[in-house]
């Protein structure tokens, strides 16, 4: 087995920094961090099972050999939110690349294009929509729960669509949901629409790596396997009490001890376009899982860290500045590809003119690494903690590898916090809250509170 992605911890540490990390303080954690793991294997959250749970991937490659891999169908559209999205949207990017939708078929080899509307807003959605040969398309309606109101919102428009239009929705709506429960199991048992199960055990969060990930990514044409192999790979090095050899244990406790000492912020910032909405999925992870008002024992304690997404070099000249020099409040993590599938030259032009003569002859490539070994450096002399997470190359083994070893990471954050990473209970309110605005039977108490509760500043 051979890793595809790497971590380079060095300016984590002192003496590369000033009042950096030291190897004791890590070594100090080595019980905890091994009773930690231990609880982890011994309790298995369901997303540790993902990996081996053959039936898995066999679902969802039998679903996509019946329907010829989808090759009949110009358009894929994913609808959901959250943890019914970003994974997808992580997976097209990274690895069908950015401009996917935009190939000619021949150029995606009869792969069909891949959409993920994520969002309710109406010009959004209008604008995938109006551009689909809905003869030609295939929807996936994702929702764990099937109670999300925009999820359920977006399947009810394209259900009207399709409807109007006198095709069978057989051919054209694909369900993945819980096994037994929610309105849209209902649904697809009784119209017999093709349909996929999340485990009942995996949160939102969590489930790129099932068949809510996995059916947009075998119908872009992606080698699912691989994905599972790079989880794999992660989940070997779990097994590793040593901390200094698993790179979830160390990241998770490198983030733990430097938010104790105020790095409230932690920023991804990606050296690749194609890797940037793994930025958005890292978001959500670490976001909803980590931030809660109370720990494990009931007790009021309102943690987290806020992670932000950002983009080299193009925040270099918009973000960078804040971070060398504003408030000492963030780790940041570089997300960097080591081999890129393009190189491209700069001329040797502008010979005569110093200030443009050192770029010719030289590759973007060659600029973009630099950039970032120098953000990085920079960073560390003003005593700013960032680390690299390192891809060998941009392939299916690699970012299979990132997203499990960042649930790893997650779960072990989740432990050093004494908070459940699993829940999600301050999404709740807002929830209600909409269901009773828009009407549903059962919430009006909500819309009360709402009206009567505010007083009123507006200018
Ligand atoms: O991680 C989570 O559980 C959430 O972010 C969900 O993914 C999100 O709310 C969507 O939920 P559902 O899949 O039930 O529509």
């Amino acid at each position: 087995m051979l890793e595809k992605i790497r971590f380079d911890f060095s300016f984590v540490f002192s003496p590369n920094i000033s009042d950096g990390l030291t190897e004791d303080e890590i070594n100090s954690y080595s019980e905890k961090i091994t009773r930690i793991i231990d609880e982890i294997e011994a309790d298995a959250p369901g997303f540790l099972e993902v990996p081996f749970d053959k039936r898995n991937i066999d679902s969802v490659k039998e679903l996509a050999a019946k329907y010829r891999y989808f090759k009949d169908y110009d358009d894929f559209v994913v609808l959901g939110i959250g943890g019914s999205a970003l994974g997808n949207i992580a997976l097209r990017d990274s690895l069908n690349g950015l401009d996917w939708n935009r190939l000619s078929r021949d150029g995606r080899k009869g792969f069909p294009r891949i959409h993920v509307v994520d969002n309710v807003d109406p010009d959004f959605v209008s604008s995938i929509l109006k551009n689909l040969d809905m003869k030609k398309t295939i929807f996936n309606v994702i929702s764990k729960s099937g109670s999300t109101a925009e999820a359920m919102a977006n399947y009810m428009v394209v259900r009207g669509i399709i409807e109007s239009l006198g095709l069978d929705v057989r051919k054209h709506l694909i369900i993945t949901t819980d096994p037994e429960n929610g309105v849209l199991r209902k649904i697809a048992s009784e119209e017999n629409i093709d349909s996929l199960e999340i485990p009942p055990r995996v949160g939102g969060r969590f489930s790129v790596l099932t068949p809510v990930g996995l059916l947009s990514a075998i119908a872009g044409g992606l080698n699912i396997d691989a994905l599972i192999d790079g989880a794999k790979n992660a989940y070997s090095l779990l097994k590793e009490r040593n901390i200094w050899k698993n790179p979830a244990a160390l990241n998770a406790l490198v983030h733990y001890l430097y938010y104790t000492r105020g790095k409230n912020i932690s920023v991804m910032m990606s050296y690749s376009n194609r890797l940037y909405s793994l930025a958005d999925w890292y978001r959500q992870l670490w976001a909803e899982s980590l931030g809660k008002k109370y720990d494990i024992n009931g007790n009021e304690v309102n943690v987290g860290q806020t992670p932000v997404k950002a983009l080299g070099a193009t925040d270099q000249h918009s973000q960078i500045q804040l971070y060398n020099e504003g408030p000492n409040d963030k780790i940041v993590t570089f997300l960097v590809v080591r081999k890129f599938d393009n190189t491209v030259k700069i001329p040797k032009i502008h010979e005569d003119i110093d200030s443009l003569a050192y770029l010719g002859g030289k590759s973007l490539n060659e600029l973009l690494s630099s950039e970032q070994r120098a953000t990085a450096y920079s960073l560390a002399q003003n005593n700013r903690p960032n680390l690299n997470v390192e891809f060998s190359e941009i392939c299916e083994e690699s970012i299979g590898e990132f997203i499990f070893t960042y649930e790893l990471q997650t779960a072990i954050m989740g432990k050093l916090l004494n908070i459940n990473a699993f829940d999600q209970p301050g999404v709740e309110m807002g929830k209600k809250l909409t269901y009773s605005l828009m009407g549903r039977k059962g919430y009006s108490q909500f819309k009360e509170i709402l009206e009567k509760s505010i007083k009123k500043y507006i200018v």
